[in-house]
């Protein structure tokens, strides 16, 4: 049976932990999918490990969109989200309606994820859930603004910082969320927001209290070349796959494949 965002809801009741990754195409997608993963996010993180860029502000609507439609054509029961990429949303709630109204329509995943809270995301997500779409919320490091974060790093440390972050989880619970992934800020942190809120939470690099756990899966695959401190590597696959390249060059250079 297909995961729905009412069964996440259940999972965090029952103190079941959400398992989820990210996608970006569909014989990867599959696998995940085969595997038992609960929620497969369609991270504009693919800007980074599938495309080459080195952040995630340049892709686009229309490419997301496109990595999209392969997961969907490979997933049977994960529940997939979008990300709303850089500049899709964060004009207007009406240019974030005719944004997600886009990928709903087009690549038939179940939700869309946008970064930021209160006070500049909770009308936008409001707006959307009021037309019907679901909404899985971000905060805390939130890689789309790395420009103005000065990096890649831990958000709130500071008291203040810590309650922006609460404050704003509970603005995007309140405008309809369904679910809020919370990047890179201390466990202490991630434990009162979980706490705090009724909708689950999604940790990366957020210590080990939230509601389920999400990992880009270039990185727990150890296909990447670079990697977060908190990312756990579960395979070494860019070795394996280094090596199988390997000796396939050496048989077919040795003449031993294909065999005579
Ligand atoms: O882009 C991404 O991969 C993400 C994950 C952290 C969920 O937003």
């Amino acid at each position: 049976m297909a995961v729905t965002t009412q069964q996440l809801l259940r999972f965090k009741r029952e103190g079941r932990p959400i398992v989820a990754l990210t996608a970006w195409d569909y014989l990867l997608a599959q696998v995940l999918d085969q595997a038992g993963v609960d929620v497969l996010i369609v991270g504009d993180s693919l800007a980074m490990v599938a495309l080459g860029y080195s952040t995630t502000l340049p892709i686009t609507l229309d490419e997301m969109i496109h990595h999209a439609k392969a997961v969907r054509r490979a997933v049977q029961k994960a529940l997939i989200v979008v990300d709303m990429p850089f500049m899709s949303y964060q004009e207007s709630p009406k240019q974030a309606l005719r944004s997600a109204g886009r990928i709903m329509k087009t690549t038939g995943a179940e939700a869309v994820k946008l970064e930021g809270g209160y006070p500049e995301m909770s009308e936008t997500v409001a707006r959307l859930v009021q037309s019907g779409i679901a909404v899985m919320g971000h905060v805390g490091l939130t890689p789309q603004s790395v420009h103005q974060l000065g990096g890649f790093r831990q958000q709130g440390k500071s008291p203040e910082a810590g309650e922006r972050i609460l404050a704003e989880a509970i603005a995007l619970e309140q405008a309809g969320a369904f679910a809020v992934v919370l990047e890179h800020i201390p466990p202490e942190l991630a434990l009162r927001v979980t706490q705090k809120l009724t909708i689950p939470t999604i940790g990366i690099g957020a210590g080990p209290h939230c509601d389920g756990q999400v990992l880009v899966t270039a990185d727990l695959l150890g296909l990447s070349t670079w990697k977060p401190p908190f990312a756990k590597t579960y395979a070494d696959l860019r070795n394996t796959i280094a090596a199988a390249v390997q000796t396939y060059a050496q048989e077919v250079r040795e003449h031993q494949f294909p065999a005579k």
